[in-house]
Order: C-alpha cells, then sequence, then structure tokens
C-alpha cells in the first residue's frame, strides 16, 4: 500500500457507473419523475417557436383576427409558465435527491478514512483526503443533479427540434443539415481542447490548495527565517500557472461559443436566402412558397437545435471530471484498513496490565529493522521506563502497544493473550495513551478532556484535573474549564497541553496507561506540576513511560535502555547507575548539565 488516494487500480466505467447507481437506490423513483417533467418542459420549449410561428401567421394575413392572436399569446403565456414551474420542481426534486446521495458519499467516504492505520496516515498527505470529502463529492454531486439530466435534456431537444423542423419542411432540415459535418467538427476539436485547458487548471488549482495549505500552516517558520519574500516568489510562479491556465480554458471556450454562433447564423441566412430564392421562383430545389408562419416557426427551432449542441459539447466536460473525481473516491473506499480486528477477536472488558514482548522485529520500511529482536516483561501496576537516544526506537515500541502498527516477527502478549487477537476497540479502551505530540481539538478544556464520552461527568474531568495539577492554570482561565480551545490547542503552553492530555487519559480509566513524554522545552513551574503528577499517576495500574528527563523515572520498577532498536540494558536507576553503563551515561549527561553537582554525590 503506497499511496490511498492515488491508487491507480483503472476502475472500469461500466462498474463506475453502476456503483453510481448503487449510490442513488432507493432514489430511482425521484430520477424518473424529474425525467418526465423534463420531458414536459422539453416538449413545450419545442411547442413555444410553433406557436411565434402561428402568430406571425395571423399577422401577416390581409385582415388581421386580432381575438386569434390574443389565443394565441395567452396559450404561449401558459406554456411559459408550465415550463418554469416543471422546471422549478425537476430543479428541487434532482438538488434534494443529489444532496441525499453526496451527504451519503461523504458519511462512507468519513467512516472508512476513520479505519485506516497510522502507517495508512503517513503515507496520505491530508489535503488530499479533505479534496476527497468534499470538492470531489461535490462534484460527484454535479453528476446527479445537473450533468445526467442536462444531457438527456439536450439530447431530447436536439432530436425534438430536427423531428419538429422535418415535420414543417423536410428539404429546408435537410439543408440546414448540411452544417452537421462542420459543427460535429467544431465540437470535436473543442472538447479535445477543452478538456486539456480543464485538465491543466484543475492541476494549478490543486497545486496552489496544497502550497497554501502547507505553507499557512509553516508560516510561523517562513516568518522566523525570513523566508517571507522567497515563499510569496514561489507563490507567484504558481498562481502565474493558473493564471495561465484559466485564460487557456477562457480563450477555448471564447473561441468554441462563437463559431457555434457563426453556423447558427450561416443556418439562419441559408433560410431566408432559400426561401427568399423560392418565393421568386428562382430555386428548384424547393418549389413551394415558405410562408412567414413557417420561416419563423424555424428560425426559432434552429436557435433549439444549436443551443443544445453547444452545452452537450460543454458539459461533456463536467461529465468527464465527476467521473474523475468519483474514481478517485471509489479508490479511498477501495482501500483496506491495513490493521483490523481478525475473525473471532477477544472483547476485553478489562486487563490486568501484564504486558510481554516476545523477539519483536518491526520495520516501517523495506530493509531497515527499527526493533531488532526485543523481548521484555512488564507486570501488572508496575512502573516501567524506556529511555535511549534519539531515534532509537522507543515512540515505536509504545504505538506497537496498542497495534498502530503490525510487528513482522515475534509476538506482543497482554494478560498472555496476543494482541493481534484482542479486539482493536478493547484494547485501546484500556490502555491510555499520551502522546509525544499532545493534540487537542477546537472546543473547550471540557470538551477536550470528556472526549464525547457520556459517562464522564463535569466533576469527574474537574477532579482529574486536579489530581494532575492542571487545576491551578485552568482556575486563572477567564471561563475557566469552559475556556476556548483553538485549533490543535495553540492557545496553551506545550507544558499546559500535557497536563492536559494526563487528565483527559486519567478520566477515561485506563487500566494500562502509555507516557511519551514531550521533548519541548517546558518551564520549571510547570516541570515541577508534571513530575508531581506524574508520581500520583504512577500508583494507578500499569505504567509505561518514555522518559527524556530522567529525574522523571528515578522511582521506575524497571527501566530500559534502547540502542538503534536493541534492548542494551534493564534494570532499576540505582542498578543501572551501578552498572556505569549506557544509563550512566545519559544521566551522566543530563545530569552535569543541570545541575553542577558531582555525580558521585548522587550514587550514594
Ligand atoms: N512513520 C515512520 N515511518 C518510517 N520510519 C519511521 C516512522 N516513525 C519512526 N521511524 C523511524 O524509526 C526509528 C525509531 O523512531 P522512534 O520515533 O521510535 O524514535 P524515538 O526513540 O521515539 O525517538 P525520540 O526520542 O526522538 O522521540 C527512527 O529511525 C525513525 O526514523
Ligand atoms: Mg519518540
Amino acid at each position: 500500500m503506497n499511496d490511498v488516494v492515488e491508487t491507480k487500480v483503472k476502475i472500469t466505467d461500466r462498474k463506475l457507473l453502476s456503483r453510481l447507481f448503487m449510490y442513488a437506490k432507493g432514489q430511482e423513483g425521484k430520477f424518473v419523475l424529474a425525467i418526465f417533467l423534463m420531458l414536459i418542459a422539453v416538449g413545450i420549449d419545442l411547442l413555444l417557436p410553433i406557436l411565434i410561428g402561428r402568430a406571425a401567421g395571423l399577422l401577416d394575413s390581409d385582415v388581421i383576427d386580432f381575438t386569434r392572436i390574443i389565443y394565441v399569446l395567452i396559450a404561449y403565456a401558459i406554456c411559459l409558465v408550465i415550463s418554469n414551474v416543471t422546471l422549478y420542481f425537476q430543479s428541487m426534486i434532482l438538488q434534494k435527491t443529489g444532496q441525499t446521495i453526496i451527504y451519503k458519499v461523504r458519511e462512507d467516504v468519513f467512516s472508512h478514512i476513520e479505519k485506516f492505520s497510522a502507517n495508512q496516515f503517513n503515507n496520505v498527505p491530508v489535503g488530499k483526503l479533505v479534496t476527497r470529502v468534499t470538492n470531489d463529492t461535490n462534484t460527484l454531486n454535479e453528476l446527479y443533479t445537473s450533468v445526467i439530466i442536462n444531457l438527456l435534456k439536450n439530447i431530447f431537444s436536439v432530436a425534438g427540434a430536427l423531428g419538429a423542423m422535418f415535420l414543417l419542411h423536410k428539404t429546408l432540415t435537410l439543408y440546414i443539415l448540411l452544417l452537421g459535418p462542420v459543427l460535429l467538427v467544431i465540437s470535436y476539436i473543442f472538447r479535445k481542447i477543452s478538456r486539456r485547458a480543464y485538465r491543466e487548471v484543475r492541476n494549478n488549482l490543486s497545486d496552489v490548495n496544497a502550497f497554501l495549505s502547507e505553507n499557512l500552516s509553516g508560516m510561523k517558520v517562513t516568518q522566523i527565517f525570513n523566508q517571507e519574500k522567497k515563499k510569496m516568489h514561489e507563490f507567484e510562479d504558481r498562481n502565474a500557472k493558473l493564471k495561465k491556465s484559466s485564460l487557456k480554458e477562457i480563450f477555448v471556450f471564447a473561441v468554441f461559443r462563437p463559431s457555434i454562433y457563426v453556423i447558427y447564423i450561416s443556418a439562419l441566412v441559408m433560410i431566408l436566402w432559400f426561401s427568399g430564392e423560392a418565393y421568386l421562383g428562382n430555386f428548384n430545389i424547393i418549389k413551394e412558397v415558405i410562408t412567414i408562419q413557417l420561416l419563423i416557426t424555424f428560425i426559432q427551432l434552429i436557435d433549439r437545435l444549436f443551443n443544445p449542441i453547444q452545452q452537450l459539447a460543454e458539459q461533456f466536460n463536467i461529465l468527464q471530471s465527476a467521473f474523475a473525481s468519483a474514481e478517485k473516491i471509489f479508490s479511498v473506499l477501495d482501500t483496506e484498513p491495513e490493521i483490523v480486528d481478525c475473525e473471532d477477536s477477544i472483547e476485553l472488558e478489562k486487563i490486568e496490565g501484564n504486558i510481554e514482548f516476545k523477539n519483536v522485529w518491526f520495520k516501517y520500511k523495506e530493509d531497515e529493522w527499527v526493533l531488532k529482536d526485543v523481548s521484555f516483561k512488564i507486570n501488572a501496576k508496575d512502573v516501567v521506563a524506556f529511555v535511549g537516544a534519539t531515534g532509537s526506537g522507543k515512540t515505536t515500541i509504545l504505538s506497537l502497544i496498542v497495534r498502530n502498527y503490525d510487528i513482522q516477527k515475534g509476538q506482543i502478549l497482554i494478560d498472555g493473550i496476543d494482541i493481534k487477537k484482542i479486539k482493536i476497540s478493547s484494547l485501546r479502551k484500556n490502555i491510555g495513551q499520551m502522546l509525544q505530540d499532545v493534540f487537542l481539538f477546537s472546543g473547550t478544556i471540557m470538551s477536550n478532556i470528556q472526549m464525547k464520552e457520556e459517562s464522564i461527568t463535569e466533576a469527574d474531568v474537574i477532579e482529574a484535573c486536579k489530581y494532575v495539577n492542571a487545576d491551578s492554570f485552568i482556575e486563572e482561565l477567564p471561563n475557566k474549564y469552559h475556556e476556548e480551545v483553538r485549533e490543535r490547542g495553540g492557545n496553551f503552553s506545550s507544558g499546559q497541553r500535557q497536563l492536559l492530555s494526563f487528565a483527559r487519559t486519567l478520566v477515561h480509566k485506563p487500566q494500562v496507561m502509555i507516557l511519551d513524554e514531550a521533548t519541548a522545552n517546558i518551564d520549571t513551574e510547570t516541570e515541577v506540576l508534571i513530575q508531581d503528577s506524574l508520581e500520583k499517576m504512577m500508583n494507578i495500574g500499569t505504567m509505561i513511560i518514555v522518559a527524556h528527563r530522567l529525574s522523571t523515572i528515578q522511582h521506575a520498577d524497571k527501566i530500559i535502555v534502547l540502542s538503534k532498536g536493541e534492548i542494551v540494558e534493564e534494570g532499576t536507576h540505582q542498578e543501572l547507575l551501578k552498572k556505569r553503563g549506557q544509563y550512566y551515561k545519559l544521566y551522566q549527561l543530563q545530569y552535569q548539565k543541570k545541575e553542577h553537582k558531582s555525580l558521585k554525590e548522587v550514587i550514594n
């Protein structure tokens, strides 16, 4: 699995259509009704030229019969009203149906994305997934609400106009049809060029979007390094490309529409010329006189013929982009989540908290083992810490315990059960995770700690915050527990975020807690608070800590030292110091940096 959104598993058009129909299931009646209404509108639209022609015919006679003219005009008005009312209902029905379908598609895509594993998220830019759920579903919406019905409508209009023209005057119609090949060639060329232009615009637009989304998030760094001008130039490049391709697209349309118009005018000129010649008796083929009524009806029908042809060519693009979007959406839906419950997975109500790694081998990428034959045992209620240089695999071990990734070799057991056999939801419910970067959702402090768990009351939240020492800073906020949390919790310091994440984990009462200590610098005052609350939490259940400040873990039951994915030392703080190995070196480095006391004083 490489890239969820870019998978080029070609879905055939027929399969695509059948899946699109699947989504429309249950709505067939509404589509049939809309098509029926559309047919009425098309029919009436063809009746209008005939009525106008009739009125002209009446005006043309020697004695003008005003009453009949008024009747014709009233009929015209009624037809107009009916046609517009049917169009209104048709469009309402389709829009509603379209929205119902798209609502379902969006929901399916989002709930499917929720099942993706950590690895799958690493491989997909979030911006692309957002596009799938928003833009692509919107494009798809057009397919249901306008493209299909308009394609049908235009096809019927062309057929209806041609049919009516044939009935009224066969020879004249055949002459007009001589323009057909020119029309086809122009439409064909237009479709080819416009498709290319359209794609270019879409690509350049998504380039601009991707650039924006990355650079807006990284604006702080840009400003720190005074890179605004350079970034602006990069943006200008993309912006200019987008402008160029958009102009190209506009140009293609600007040439196409007048070309069709020229042919339309040619058709009109042809008719006027032919009827003039026929009137003068100079024309061999059309012998009979063409009446004013016929002429005016014809002129209007030609309009009904050319308009839809122009629209058909233009709508083909929308149809294609809707298909492209559908394909992208389905490729997300077809991506199997990597980490799923096995058949007959075990639901665990409560776990004891014994954790064992048995000869675990793990790699993220081919040929790069990140964990090499790692084995250890953690007893329930124990506090175990992992230390080691950056990149040694500490965070990786924690994410394996909650099965964010599956291991390649070995076994991970919780209370003696292989975690692959435990239902993922019950595994994660029993293990509280406090990650290296604390993520807060926009909302309030309360909502971020409750996390939509109804059984957790406000009193529980306040109690947990007190327990982890978060209450002191919360009480000072203007809205206290209902203080707004902005996107990603940007309005809190990293230490405060850490305390909130402790409260969030604690309130959900897990049996095992894993903590990946933040590497970010935390002020001394908050550090004391964190230290104190950690010590309290260590008494609650099994606790696994990745510690960067070794002072945090002096009282741990066991400290495991990792180096390049292997366990190199194991023991308590005192045992390891006495060993004078890796841990001793790490401790020496940190200790000397922080306080300038002699080490000998510390090791008794
Ligand atoms: N999602 C990933 N894809 C590929 N490689 C990864 C991924 N996450 C981590 N690694 C690699 O795995 C190794 C171990 O990373 P890990 O995050 O476990 O280190 P760590 O011990 O937690 O480091 P730190 O102290 O900096 O947090 C590193 O070499 C890292 O480059
Ligand atoms: Mg880490």
